[in-house]
């Protein structure tokens, strides 16, 4: 076992929990927060986990269940498990190898690995480390041109399916990275920096590893033409500017030949518009709490947008995935695999691909057992009558 290995084993790390606070104690409270924090009162972001805490289960008891088959096939692929690393933007900063160790571990375990367009590794460096099942986040950050040389390299790259994210109209607004000067601290002044320092100084072995990287200071992946590759700096404001429109998912269309899935939808009519306008599916989102809150929960969205998606196209669901347990919810409640982001962010934090590894473990282990104590033999025998979900969750509409 490596010393990171050692790191995430149990007893110390059990649940998904103590790899949050294991990353917590690594991290510098700006960079902890920009991974733990929601936008606003945080609302959405603890609705999101409260969630599958009101979504209770109907098991069927005296089954005994030898091999249990976690198997599922996605967009012509197969998984070892319905789950799928989320995009995570700036994963560089939580660690040197981020992207590039992620995608690893996500490829050694088996299952999928989504790479946002805001990484600080380059697409072909990712992919070198991961034969497995990939996909391309995409904002139009930098503009169509940029984007159109980010499509080509990723599809040369051997990712199949892009996700396009459509909540991102502006930044959301976290307070807890205004308030730990995160603008200032990711810029390139010095003097804006000097009042938040001491957060980083605090944790000189992250400080160390973060300088000897270089700071990540650009997105390898966003090409401005005759200007060269976007600054981390830029990010936000370029955001805010390029906002995904119905319009860009035609045109993204003619350009991407694989897959596309709709990230962000929390309605039925945005689903039914996302099948329409030619995607394959849609991903239930609300970015984890990050972007519009009071929005409602993703599990709680869940049911009306896979009635309104009919069986066209696939649907699938992330925020507040914590526990294998919470994966049989979603996909009880008509989810072909869920998507988690903070619950490997925090492995990645606290222990590099090794943590990673061990969040992937903690939740396939979870997973398997919940279908065990429910009388399930295979992921595709998982469906709406092993759960009860409030009433109020159901729209009169
Ligand atoms: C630190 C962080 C960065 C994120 N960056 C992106 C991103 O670049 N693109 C994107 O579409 N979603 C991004 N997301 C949202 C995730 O893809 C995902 O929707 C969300 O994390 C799911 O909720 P969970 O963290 O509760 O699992 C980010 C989430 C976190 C926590």
């Amino acid at each position: 076992m490596t010393r990171a290995e050692r790191r995430v084993a149990a007893p110390r790390v059990v649940n998904i929990g103590d790899l949050r606070r294991l990353a917590e104690q690594r991290l510098p409270r700006v960079v902890f927060d920009y991974v733990d924090g929601g936008a606003e009162g945080e609302i959405t972001m603890r609705e999101n986990i409260r969630a599958f805490e009101e979504a209770t289960f109907r098991p069927r008891n005296a089954v005994a269940i030898k091999d249990c088959d976690l198997r599922t096939r996605l967009l012509g692929c197969e998984l070892s498990m319905p789950m799928v690393l989320a995009p995570v933007g700036f994963s560089r900063m939580i660690h040197p190898r981020g992207e590039v160790a992620s995608a690893r571990a996500a490829s050694k375990a088996g299952i999928g690995f989504t790479l946002t367009t805001i990484s600080g590794s380059k697409l072909e460096d990712v992919a070198a480390g991961c034969p497995g099942f990939k996909w391309y986040q995409l904002y139009l950050v930098g503009g169509r041109d940029a984007a159109e040389a980010a499509l080509a390299r990723a599809a040369a790259a051997g990712f199949t399916t892009l996700a396009i994210t459509i909540d991102t109209g502006t930044f959301g607004n976290r307070e807890r990275d205004v308030r730990n000067g995160a603008g200032f601290l990711l810029g390139r002044g010095l003097f804006g920096k000097i009042p938040y320092s001491a957060q980083l100084l605090a944790h000189p072995v992250w400080l160390a590893r973060f300088l000897r990287d270089g700071g990540m200071l650009e997105l390898p992946n966003v090409i401005v033409p005759n200007r060269g590759p976007m600054l981390l700096s830029e990010t936000q404001a370029s955001l805010a500017a390029s906002v995904v429109t119905w319009a860009d998912l035609k045109w993204i269309r003619e350009l991407w030949h694989g897959p596309i899935l709709v990230k962000g939808v929390l309605t039925g009519d945005d689903a039914r518009r996302s099948l329409d306008e030619g995607a394959a599916g849609v991903i239930v989102s609300n970015h984890g709490g990050r972007q519009l809150d009071c929005v409602a929960a993703s599990l709680r969205a869940l049911p009306e947008i896979v009635k309104a998606a009919g069986g066209r196209g696939e649907v699938l669901m992330d925020g507040g995935i914590r526990r294998g347990s919470d994966i049989a919810k979603a996909i009880c409640l008509g989810a072909r695999a869920v998507l988690i982001g903070r619950a490997y962010a925090y492995g990645l934090g606290a222990a590099g691909e090794a943590g990673v590894a061990r969040a992937i473990e903690i939740l396939r282990a979870g997973f398997q057992r919940a279908m065990v104590l429910l009388g399930c033999k295979s992921v595709s025998e998982l469906d709406r009558s092993y759960v009860d979900i409030p009433a109020s969750w159901q729209r009169a509409n």
